[in-house]
């Protein structure tokens, strides 16, 4: 289980609508657009009510917004961005504070038609949130799934190929939580993440897909 550690829950900085810090470290950048989308579109693409960890720059929750979904709930732990979020929602978001690990247990199972994972790794644990994945997933709905916490970290330490990193870090915890082999697919794209990006250098994004039966 992770420790969560609070650390994010205060201040946070937008520059220029460019760049989201958080006690002076980079969070999210502009740049990850192209990526956000195509998380969004996995996670909301088939409609019904959305689950996004991380509201950040608002850029994959614009993408969720711009299919037909009917709920978007929302979780973000950090009073600025937070706020942000309160201003941005539309009638059909539920924003959710706190931080996931708090707030997520909390939520009914089977609610969920589609979940996208994009907070700030607090820890190396990568299972943690897979396991609630599975419970909150409605199970007739062929929902999707995404977590890509701490892929730039792992690219940078330990792999050379983003596909092997999914397959050896991320997916012996989807397997754990219920989640069925061949249910699981991912695509990768080619980005090109500016010089002076602090947290992510490679060359290529992956996106997963894991429909719950
Ligand atoms: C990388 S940003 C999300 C970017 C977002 N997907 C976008 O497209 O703009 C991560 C966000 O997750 C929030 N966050 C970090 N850890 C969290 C946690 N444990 N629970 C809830 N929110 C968290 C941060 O405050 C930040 O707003």
């Amino acid at each position: 289980m992770t420790t969560a550690q609070p650390i994010f829950s205060k201040g946070g900085t937008c520059k220029a609508d460019t760049h989201l810090e958080i006690m002076g470290k980079p969070v999210m950048e502009r740049w990850e657009t192209p990526y956000m989308h195509s998380l969004a579109t996995v996670a909301a693409s088939k409609g019904g009510r959305v689950l996004e960890n991380g509201f950040g720059m608002a850029i994959a929750a614009t993408k969720v917004e711009s299919f037909p979904i009917e709920e978007h709930w929302i979780v973000e732990c950090n009073d600025g961005v937070f706020a942000r979020l309160e201003n941005w929602a539309k009638s059909q978001v539920v924003p959710l504070k706190g931080l996931w690990e708090e707030v997520v247990p909390t939520l009914p199972d089977n609610h969920f038609d589609g979940i996208l994972y994009d907070t700030y790794p607090l820890s190396e644990e990568l299972g943690t949130p897979t396991g609630h994945a599975h419970r909150l997933l409605k199970p007739w709905r062929r929902p999707h799934l995404l977590q890509p916490d701490l892929m730039g970290e792992l690219l940078k330490t330990k792999y050379d190929n983003i596909e092997k990193m999914f397959e050896e870090t991320q997916v012996p915890h989807l397997l754990q939580a219920g989640f069925k082999k061949e249910k699981i697919s991912t695509t990768t794209m080619d980005i090109a993440p500016p010089s002076e990006c602090k947290y992510y250098s490679f060359k290529k994004m992956i996106t997963p897909t894991i429909v719950k039966q």
